[in-house]
C-alpha cells in the first residue's frame, strides 16, 4: 500500500493550509480563478525563493562547469519550428459527445470520473487528435505589423539559442553546462492535481554539453541523474518516497534519446517531480539547419569542430514546493493538544526563526528581544517576531508554517537570575524540546541547521 493511502484527505488539508497561511493563492481569485494558474503569498514566495536558491547553488554557483543565464520568455515562431515543438508538443485529445468537453485522452481515470458525472448515458469519445500545448501571443501594435510569438513551452530553448553567445563569450571547455530558472508556459487540456499540472509554471534546468561519445553520454548521464535525485532528498523529502524510473520509448519527448524521471509517491499515486533527458546533438543541430548560424565547438588545442551532445536536468518549481509541502506535513499531539506542522528542512523554510519577547508590555523585554532579532538576522534575514498571544499560541502559529525554531526572551535573559543572564529558550519544532542558549550559541544553532 502507498504510504500516502494512511491520509486520504492530505491534498486537502495542504490546499487549505497554504491558503490560509499565505502560502498559496488560486490565480485571480477574485474574478472566479483562471485554471491552471496559482499566485504564490508572502510565506510560498519565501519557499519558493528558497528551492530556487538552493538549486541555484548546487546546479550553477557552488560549480565551475556551469554559468547562469535568463532568457526572454518570448521567442518567436521559427524557434519552435526548430526544436520541434511546433509540431511534436502535443497531447492527444478526445471530445465527449455529451457536453463537447475536450480531454486527454491518455488518462484513462479521467474519462472515467467524466462518464461517471454523466450518470449512466453512454458516453461517446471523438477519435484522438494532437492538440499543440503552445501559447502564442501577438505583437506589434497594428493587425498588418503584429507578429505571432510563443509565450516559450519549455525553458530549454532560451539556452540552446544562447549556446553561441555563452561559447564567445565565457570560452569554455567541454564538458560544461549552462543553467537557468524561469517560466514556462503550456496550454494543458487538463491542468489539474493543484500545482502538480499548470499552465503557468516555472522551471529550474541545466543543459551540461558533452563530446558526441557514447560512453562519455552513459557517464554523464549517470552522474546527473544521481546528482538530481541527491539534490531532490537535500530538499528534506524522505528518500524511501522517491524513486528514478526510466521511460519507455514511446513516452520519450521528441528530443529524448534515453529519459527517466524523479518520481513523488503523493496522494495521486506515482507522479514526475523532474526529468533527466539526453537530448543528443538534436537541439543544436536542429538551431544550426533553421537559423544558418553554426552552433559548433571548436576545441582550442586541436582545432577540431563538434557539435556536443546536451544532458539535461530539468525540475519543476512548484511541483517541489508541492511535494515539500506533501512531505513535510505532520499531525501529533504536543503538551496534550492536537498540533499540525510542517517539518521543513530548515535549509527551506520561509522562516529560520521566530523572536518572542514573552511579554509584550514590558519595554524592556521588548527592547532585549529586538536586539536578538537583530543578532539572530546577521545570520539569515528571515527572522520573524511575534508578540501576540501567550507563548504556546505562537508556537502553534510558528509550527504550522514550518519555522524550525523559536526563541524567546525571558526576565533570566534580563539577568533576574544572574547566572542565565543574557541567555534565551531556544525551542525545537519538531520535537518541543527547549534549550538555554547564550545569544551566540543560539545563532549557531541556527546557523548549522540552515547550511
Ligand atoms: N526541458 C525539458 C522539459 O521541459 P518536461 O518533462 O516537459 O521536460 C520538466 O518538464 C519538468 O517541468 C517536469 O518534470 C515538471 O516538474 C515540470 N512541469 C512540466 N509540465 C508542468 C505543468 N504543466 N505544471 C507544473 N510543472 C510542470
Amino acid at each position: 500500500m502507498s504510504f500516502r493511502m494512511a491520509d486520504v484527505h492530505l491534498m486537502e488539508k495542504i490546499v487549505s493550509l497554504v491558503k490560509r497561511r499565505g502560502f498559496v493563492f488560486p490565480g485571480s481569485e477574485i474574478y472566479g480563478g483562471l485554471a491552471g494558474t496559482y499566485d504564490y503569498g508572502p510565506l510560498g514566495v519565501e519557499l519558493r525563493h528558497n528551492i530556487k536558491q538552493h538549486f541555484w547553488n548546487k546546479f550553477i554557483a557552488e560549480r565551475d562547469d556551469v554559468y547562469g543565464m535568463s532568457a526572454a520568455i518570448l521567442m518567436p515562431e521559427r524557434v519552435w519550428e526548430a526544436s520541434g515543438h511546433s509540431t511534436s508538443f502535443a497531447d492527444p485529445m478526445v471530445e465527449c459527445n455529451i457536453c463537447h468537453e475536450q480531454m486527454r485522452a491518455d488518462q484513462p481515470e479521467t474519462l472515467a470520473e467524466h462518464e461517471a458525472t454523466h450518470k449512466g448515458k453512454k458516453v461517446e469519445w471523438s477519435n484522438s487528435t494532437p492538440f499543440n500545448l503552445l501559447v502564442p501571443t501577438r505583437l506589434g501594435a497594428s493587425e498588418k505589423s503584429a507578429t505571432t510569438a510563443y509565450l516559450r513551452g519549455e525553458i530549454t530553448q532560451g539556452v540552446q539559442v544562447n549556446f553561441k553567445n555563452v561559447l564567445d563569450s565565457m570560452h569554455p571547455k567541454l564538458p560544461f553546462g549552462i543553467g537557468q530558472i524561469g517560466k514556462a508556459f503550456r496550454n494543458e487540456i487538463a491542468p489539474r492535481d493543484f500545482l502538480f499540472r499548470q499552465r503557468e509554471f516555472e522551471q529550474m534546468e541545466l543543459q551540461y554539453y558533452i563530446r558526441p561519445d557514447e560512453e562519455e553520454g552513459k557517464k554523464q548521464f549517470e552522474y546527473w541523474k544521481q546528482f538530481a535525485f541527491d539534490w531532490y532528498t537535500s530538499l528534506g523529502i524522505n528518500k524511501d518516497h522517491l524513486r528514478l524510473r526510466q521511460h519507455a520509448s514511446d513516452e520519450r519527448a521528441h528530443y529524448a534519446k534515453d529519459a527517466w524521471d524523479i518520481e513523488y509517491n503523493s496522494p495521486m499515486g506515482w507522479k514526475e517531480a523532474w526529468g533527466i533527458h539526453h537530448r543528443g546533438d538534436w537541439d543544436l543541430r536542429r538551431h544550426q539547419e533553421y537559423s544558418g548560424v553554426s552552433m559548433e565547438y571548436a576545441d582550442s588545442e586541436t582545432g577540431e569542430k563538434i557539435l556536443p551532445w546536451d544532458i539535461e536536468c530539468s525540475g519543476g518549481v512548484d511541483r517541489a514546493v508541492l511535494f515539500v509541502l506533501l512531505d513535510a506535513y505532520r499531525e501529533d499531539e504536543i503538551g496534550g493538544e492536537v498540533r499540525n506542522y510542517l517539518a521543513f528542512h530548515p535549509r527551506i523554510a520561509p522562516i529560520k526563526a521566530a523572536v518572542f519577547p514573552l511579554l509584550k508590555n514590558k519595554p524592556e523585554l521588548v527592547e532585549k528581544a529586538r536586539e536578538v532579532r537583530k543578532e539572530l538576522q546577521k545570520v539569515h534575514p528571515a527572522i520573524a517576531w511575534d508578540d501576540n498571544g501567550n507563548i504556546g499560541k505562537r508556537y502553534r502559529r510558528q509550527d504550522e508554517i514550518g519555522t524550525p525554531f523559536c526563541v524567546t526572551i525571558d526576565f533570566d535573559t534580563l539577568g533576574e537570575k544572574p547566572e542565565l543572564k543574557d541567555t534565551v529558550t531556544l525551542r525545537h519544532r519538531d520535537s518541543g524540546e527547549q534549550e538555554r542558549l547564550t545569544i551566540p550559541e543560539a545563532a549557531e544553532r541556527i546557523r548549522e541547521a540552515i547550511s
